[in-house]
């Protein structure tokens, strides 16, 4: 497929590097590509970016088909861009879509396209560190038609945003309610996989998080309320009795890649690490007992984020002082160094791009 460039011929002011937070300011232009029966994936093309018309009877706008995923292209002390395994997202993309019964991307061409369009837009991933260029490549259905069934057309976009730190505390430990009122998944749903509704699902325990004075709000799962999920942001893990512990993937948890890379350069490094299911009780416990050492989460927009506090019901606990644990600390230096160039993540971790 013939990729077209249109550029645009309004370009907008940069942002200051220390201006940044998250998801809020986008660069000058998109990918947009389509998807017909008739024509497969076609029209691949970069054009300024702006509005997407759609006819209000659009699928994606009543019935939620639509996918994402999350990546970035940080820009190394050379000036060079890079991005941090960005074949793990279109591959997770892929495995969204057959979920959400969307026709596949092919992974190599999107991942092409994605480099066109960030050397395109060169200029907008900031330097200094902590800041990145935010990917957001999405699919979302575009038949005009209210009866329930998959949609025949599609529009596949990728947005980019200059972003810092997703949460306002930076690196700094968050607080985080844990509630057994609301669920966000349940096993054979759609909870591993990437897409808008899942999000929509979590906002309502959400803002009640916020009303208490609380940053996220982390998961039980859908059936017992016992056993710890993820945070919807983030995945999470624990270190308990010098143990690294993250809930297994059970079918209702998103397969995170910072998880993975976590849990790849921890066992690098000899530490002991368990994926299994973890209750909230067994977290309280270990906490009374003196052995919850730290916990901390992981994702590509929150990196590694501490966490100094949960509240369960009405027993809150505090973790590690409020201070950042030396395990999160040390993952949160190897892999930002990995993602800025200043030192080498294990091969095909980078994929350079400009
Ligand atoms: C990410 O970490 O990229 C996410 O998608 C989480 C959130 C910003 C939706």
């Amino acid at each position: 497929m013939e990729l077209a460039i249109t550029k645009s011929d309004n370009l907008k002011p940069k942002p200051n590097d220390a201006d940044l937070g998250f998801g809020s300011i986008f660069t000058d232009h998109m990918f947009n590509m389509d998807y017909s029966l008739e024509k497969g994936w076609h029209n691949p093309r970069i054009e300024p970016y702006g509005d997407i018309a759609l006819d209000p009877a659009t699928m994606v706008l009543h019935y939620g088909q639509s996918i994402f995923e999350g990546l970035k292209a940080f820009r190394t002390e050379s000036g060079n861009i890079q991005s941090f395994r960005p074949q793990e997202n279109f591959k997770r993309l892929n495995s969204s879509a057959r979920a959400l019964c969307i026709p596949e991307v092919d992974e190599n061409f999107v991942l092409d396209a994605l480099k066109e369009l960030i050397s395109l837009e060169k200029d907008w991933v900031p330097g200094t560190t902590g800041t990145s260029l935010y990917i957001r490549p999405t699919i979302i259905a575009t038949d005009p038609f209210l009866g329930v069934r998959a949609s025949h057309t599609y529009r596949y976009f990728v947005i980019l945003s200059p972003v810092g730190a997703y949460y306002a505390e930076g690196f700094n430990p968050v607080k985080i309610w844990v509630t057994r009122e609301h669920v966000r998944a349940v096993r054979g749903g759609i909870g591993c996989f990437k897409t808008a509704g899942n999000y929509a699902a979590s906002l309502f325990a959400g803002e009640k998080a916020h009303a208490l004075g609380y940053t996220q709000v982390l998961w039980l799962d859908g059936v017992e309320q016992e056993y710890i999920e993820e945070v919807g942001s983030m995945n999470i893990f624990f270190v308990i009795d010098d143990e690294l512990i993250t809930p297994m993937l059970s079918g209702s948890i998103l397969s995170g890649i910072t998880r993975n890379s976590v849990m790849q350069m921890a066992g690098s490094w000899g530490i002991k690490i368990t994926e299994r299911k973890i209750s909230i009780n067994e977290v309280m416990d270990a906490h009374a007992s003196g052995k919850l050492q730290e916990v901390f989460g992981s994702g590509t927009a929150a990196v590694i984020s501490p966490v100094g506090e949960l509240k369960y019901g009405d027993k809150i606990i505090n973790v590690g002082d409020g201070k950042v644990g030396p395990l999160a600390n040390r993952l949160f230096t190897e892999i930002t160094d990995i993602q800025y160039g200043r030192s080498e993540g294990p091969e095909g971790w980078i994929v350079p791009i400009a």
